[in-house]
């Protein structure tokens, strides 16, 4: 923006100063022109009135003189043929002002001045005087020069007044870049200064600011719903503990106590993190991984599942929450338990590369719908979040979700 700018008042500088400066040099030279001739004419006239009155020998002698002095040699044509002055034959121009008086003509070399003195006794006398192109032209030169210097100082100045502005516009929208890329990245509390630069800006600035405040308001009601909706939960649940307690068999009762108890747990850390304001989520990969599969792998026993597990060891910090991460392997281990038969076997893998973790759960069943993996969407009956939930948590590090066959992979970038 700043060079557009730079380039117009550039563009719009240099047409006025063409249109002032131009009709000004034409106008300087017609001036230094014009006072040439003038003061060639005087000195001819001045000779002229004393053709008149002198005496041929004082006249020759009076021209002669004035020829030392003058800049330009003055000749005098008597009517009797008497050539006075600078010798030359009498040119056309001077034969021709004899006949119908004084005038000027340019020539290429100059300008001859033609003064007729009329009513002497013979007939009429020419003097003339020729001023040549460089007295015609002289001092343009320098005057074009200073107006040029005087054009481009002008330029130059117009062009730092204009560098001047567009920085003062430039700047805060900058700033203003700076700070949308600052709330796109998750740092809510950026705001863009106000009163810095022009009306216009300012009014982006305070839009801008108010839009920060209400997607912050608005993820705070995002997140006191999630945990609403969360403790909702905890009436069902207390139905189910008061079931599990009343159950005969006391093992079992145990058994579904101790999964009601960590349900409970579930609930809460949803709760309790819906309510926390956000750090940047982190945490480490394998640990979270290992805890999870070791839930997973009672229940695998209690199912006959034969469980493979090669899981590299941490730590392996990723920017997931662990509750999100953890989220993801359950959906995916959840899924297999779900749409696997009992006693199918299954693998869960993490390895982790230069820039990269990954996490791949494969069962031997029969593999994918290919159309699995559209949120809300469910081949079993459910709710089809499960893969959605996955692949977002892939998503925020920048990375992917793969399905192939009957393997899933969820790649978590830990250079984005
Ligand atoms: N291990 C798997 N083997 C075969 N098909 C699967 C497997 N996991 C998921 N699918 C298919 O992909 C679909 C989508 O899975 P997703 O987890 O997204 O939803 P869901 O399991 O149906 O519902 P939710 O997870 O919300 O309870 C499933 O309905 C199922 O048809
Ligand atoms: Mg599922």
């Amino acid at each position: 923006m700043r060079r557009r700018l730079a380039l117009l008042v550039a563009a719009a500088m240099a047409l006025v100063l063409v249109a002032f400066l131009v009709p000004l040099a034409l106008l300087l030279r017609t001036a230094a022109e014009d006072r040439a001739v003038a003061a060639a004419r005087i000195q001819a006239q001045s000779l002229g009135a004393l053709v008149a009155t002198a005496d041929p020998g004082a006249l020759r002698l009076t021209v002669e003189q004035a020829n030392v002095d003058a800049a330009h040699p003055v000749t005098v044509f008597l009517p009797d043929g008497t050539v006075l002055g600078a010798q030359i034959a009498a040119t056309p121009a001077a034969r021709l002002a004899a006949q119908r008086g004084s005038f000027s003509v340019a020539h290429a070399d100059g300008r001859e001045v033609l003064v007729a003195v009329q009513g002497l006794p013979g007939g009429t006398a020419v003097v003339r005087s020729f001023v040549p192109e460089r007295d015609l032209r002289r001092g343009v030169t320098r005057a074009w020069l200073l107006l040029a210097a005087v054009g481009v100082a002008l330029l130059l100045l117009g062009l730092a007044v204009a560098d001047r502005l567009a920085v003062a516009v430039v700047r805060p929208i900058r700033t203003l870049a700076a700070v949308s890329e600052g709330l796109s990245g998750g740092d809510l509390d950026r705001r863009a200064p106000a009163g810095d630069g022009p009306p216009e800006v300012r009014l982006v600035a305070a839009a801008l600011n108010r839009l920060a405040g209400r997607i912050r308001d608005l993820l705070r009601q995002e997140r006191e719903a999630a945990a609403d909706l969360s403790h909702r939960m905890r009436t069902p649940m207390t139905a189910l503990r008061l079931d599990a307690e009343g159950l005969a068999d006391p093992g079992e009762a145990a058994r579904m106590l101790e999964h009601v108890g960590a349900l409970d747990r579930a609930l809460t850390a949803v709760i309790e993190d819906a309510r926390r304001e956000r750090d940047a989520p982190a945490c480490d990969a394998a640990a979270v991984v290992a805890e999870r599969v070791a839930f997973w792998s009672v229940l695998a026993e209690d199912q006959g599942r034969a469980a493979r597990l090669d899981l590299a060891p941490g730590p392996l910090p990723v920017a997931v929450a662990a509750a999100d991460l953890a989220a993801a392997v359950d959906a995916l281990l959840g899924n297999v338990f779900a749409h696997t038969e009992e006693g199918t076997g299954f693998a869960v893998a993490l390895t982790a590369a230069p820039g990269r973790v990954e996490l791949a759960v494969s069962d031997d069943g029969p593999g994918f719908d290919p159309a699995a993996g559209e949120r809300g969407v469910s081949g079993g009956g459910s709710t089809g979040l499960g893969l959605d939930i996955a692949r977002r948590t892939a998503e925020s590090t920048g990375g992917r979700l793969r399905i192939a066959g009957s393997r899933v992979t969820v790649e978590l970038l830990t250079d984005p």
